[in-house]
């Protein structure tokens, strides 16, 4: 067996946070150590626990370590989620929020066959903090279309199916309804994909999208849209495939990206070994394909898939009763071909 470690070395930003935040951050780098490639981590405070400690949910330094490393791995963050989690998306500008929904055995997925990436714009639309005021009637929201912002993530969305070996790209809006901003959306959505003559495109309204994620799931590869219909088709999406524990996502800057599971800091089970893991594990999966780390993604991939497969080792939210850490130690005999 060769192990020595001939790769590039990586910095990686480790924020563990509060609760299973921890605990599946641990046996997430527990699986990555045991990869062909090195990384130097550099942890960092930020959550419920730094706030008590510190007075402040996300010191300075943490985000000095973000903005220094190659990537960011984040747990979970308790209480102070929004101070952290929200302060350092739009520190970092990271515009990009990518939620894969894809189908494992042995879960509660509704489907067997869906496996399909959303895009969501992630810095404007109608959650842009300071556009959202009461008037004599009410409260009004504004709602902010960009030019500048929307080709952003509809090439992000192109070039991510483009290197993903995806042959389509959706556009999700409601043009019909909201024809200035988003038939602005649809406009320099078709705009974009002349730069893309090998992908295959379509567009569709949001509310038949939400139906069609029910009727033909297994039809999407790539959805691309902006950061209301985003946030709310990808939590469809969550529903579809089953399971919070499940369920990674990366938020994708020019500078810096982080991923992090969608799950939070349990505090119902936390300290008790008992959480999965895996949408950890998927996270940190999607930080070596953004690496360039292919190889190593898909291997560690496919060793969660053995583990799924033969359903031995599994937490008890699929059903099973193995530990955190058991489930890291299993993924491991995986990788190397047990
Ligand atoms: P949650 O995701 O922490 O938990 C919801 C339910 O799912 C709980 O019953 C929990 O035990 C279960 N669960 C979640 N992840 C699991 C895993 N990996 N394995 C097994 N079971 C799992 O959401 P909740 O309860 O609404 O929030 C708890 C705390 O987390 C709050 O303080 C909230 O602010 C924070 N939070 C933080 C987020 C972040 O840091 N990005 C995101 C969501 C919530
Ligand atoms: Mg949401």
């Amino acid at each position: 067996m060769n192990t020595s470690k001939t790769k590039d070395k990586y910095q990686i930003a480790v924020i563990p946070g509060d609760g299973i935040g921890r605990e599946v951050m641990e046996a997430t780098i527990h699986v990555l150590d045991a990869l062909d490639i090195y990384f130097d981590y550099v942890y960092g405070e930020a959550g419920d626990e730094c706030l008590e400690k510190t007075g402040t949910a996300l010191p300075e330094e943490t985000l000095e370590i973000i903005r220094n490393a190659d990537a960011c791995l984040f747990g979970a963050a308790g209480e102070s989620a929004a101070d952290v989690i929200v302060k350092i998306r739009q520190e970092m500008k990271m515009f990009a929020n990518l939620r894969p929904i894809k189908s494992y055995p042995n879960t509660n997925s509704l489907f067997d066959n869906i496996d399909f990436m959303i895009v969501r714009e992630n810095t404007e639309g109608l959650y842009i903090a300071g556009e959202e005021s009461y008037t004599d009637e009410g409260a009004v929201a504004r709602r902010i279309i960009t030019r500048d912002a929307e080709k952003r993530i509809i090439d992000y969305a192109f070039r991510y199916a483009r290197e993903n070996n995806k042959t389509k790209v959706t556009g999700v809006h409601k043009a019909n309804v909201l024809k200035k901003s988003d038939g602005l959306f649809r406009e320099i959505f078709y705009e974009v994909a002349k730069d893309y003559p090998d992908i295959a495109t379509e567009d569709f309204y949001v509310d038949a999208t939400a139906m069609y994620l029910i009727t033909q799931p297994e039809s999407f590869e790539v959805i691309v849209t902006t950061n209301l219909f985003g946030d709310i088709l990808s939590d469809e999406g969550a529903g579809l495939v089953g399971g919070l524990g499940l369920i990674p996502s990366a938020n994708i800057g020019e500078d810096g990206a982080l991923f992090e599971p969608v799950h939070g800091s349990a505090p119902d089970i936390a300290g008790q070994g008992k959480a999965n893991p895996i949408a950890m594990m998927l996270s940190a999966i999607m930080m070596l394909r953004y690496l360039g780390e292919n190889e190593a993604g898909d291997k560690f991939e496919k060793a969660i898939l053995k583990l799924l497969n033969d359903a031995n080792t599994l937490t008890g939210d699929l059903g099973g009763s193995a530990s955190t850490m058991e489930v890291a130690g299993e993924v491991i005999n995986n990788l190397n071909g047990d």
